[in-house]
């Protein structure tokens, strides 16, 4: 796991992948200049989406293909149903994207029980049409456009589960600390929150201000300061992704 962000790999990477050159000066230079005309990184990052989701709303989620995009979702769902999803669990997804796997939660979960909330109105109008392309409108799913992770207009102890997938890998830790500061509240006593992370095992870091890499130990240990228990998931990382996974619950 190495450092992304050290010149010295990405020297070495630029020799391995030439392909890749030009992209990613086009990434930087794209990158660059949202950066410059945005105040903070809420703002960057939904200008980001902005950009990605105009030329293609599955790959601004990070699958190249439908069949990529089926298949991520299905891996996400498969894994709660796994560890006991059931209908009438009350579900909040924060950073639902396009619906990549909330298309499957929306279906499995009883009527009004599934909440996606986003930065990214872009990306929520893809979701929306997504509700659309499975015919989900009964399951009255609700997708709320977000600025921040505070969770004020959610109520106390709702939700059982909270799940957030490659969505700490694109925060810088601010982000990630005001979402463990507040995702306690409305966490029901029994409930659980899911997230994945890219891991790194030296010094945690970030490429581009897109893409974040910490270690579990900094994530651990941040939510231990909110009062919170937390474990890496060690059947996660039997699957076939490269992020990581920790599950947070308010400690006993
Ligand atoms: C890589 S996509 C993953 C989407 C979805 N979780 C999935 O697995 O298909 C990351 C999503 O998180 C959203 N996002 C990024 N930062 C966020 C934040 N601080 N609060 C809420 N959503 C955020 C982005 O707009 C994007 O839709």
């Amino acid at each position: 796991m190495p450092n992304r962000s050290s010149l010295a790999y990405q020297a070495r990477y630029a020799l391995r992948h030439p392909e890749k050159i030009v992209p990613h000066l086009r990434r930087l230079a794209r990158d660059t200049r949202l950066r410059l005309t945005t105040t903070d990184h809420v703002a960057y990052y939904r200008a980001v989406m902005r950009s990605d989701t105009a030329r293609s709303a599955d790959a601004a989620v990070g699958s190249k293909t439908r069949e990529s995009w089926l298949a991520l979702g299905r891996m996400q769902y498969d894994y709660l149903v796994g560890h006991g999803l059931k209908p009438t669990d009350r579900m909040l997804e924060i950073g639902c994207g396009n619906l990549r796997a909330g298309w499957r939660f929306i279906g499995h979960l009883k009527t009004g029980h599934y909440h996606g909330i986003d930065i990214s109105p872009d990306i929520l109008h893809a979701a929306r049409r997504t509700v659309v392309q499975y015919d989900l409108q009964h399951k009255l799913p609700n997708l709320a456009l977000v600025r921040d992770l505070t969770f004020d207009f959610l109520p106390d102890e709702h939700f059982t589960v909270v799940h957030a997938h490659s969505v700490f890998s694109h925060s810088p830790r601010h982000v990630i600390d005001e979402c463990l500061a507040h995702v306690g509240r409305i966490l029901h006593p029994d409930g659980f929150f899911d997230f994945t992370f890219d891991r790194t095992d030296g010094p945690d870091h970030q490429v581009l201000r897109e893409d974040f890499y910490y270690r579990a130990e900094t994530l651990i240990a941040m939510a231990e300061r909110h009062g919170l228990a937390a474990k890496l998931m060690d059947d996660w990382e039997e699957l076939p992704h490269k992020q990581s996974k920790i599950r947070v619950a308010r400690a006993t």
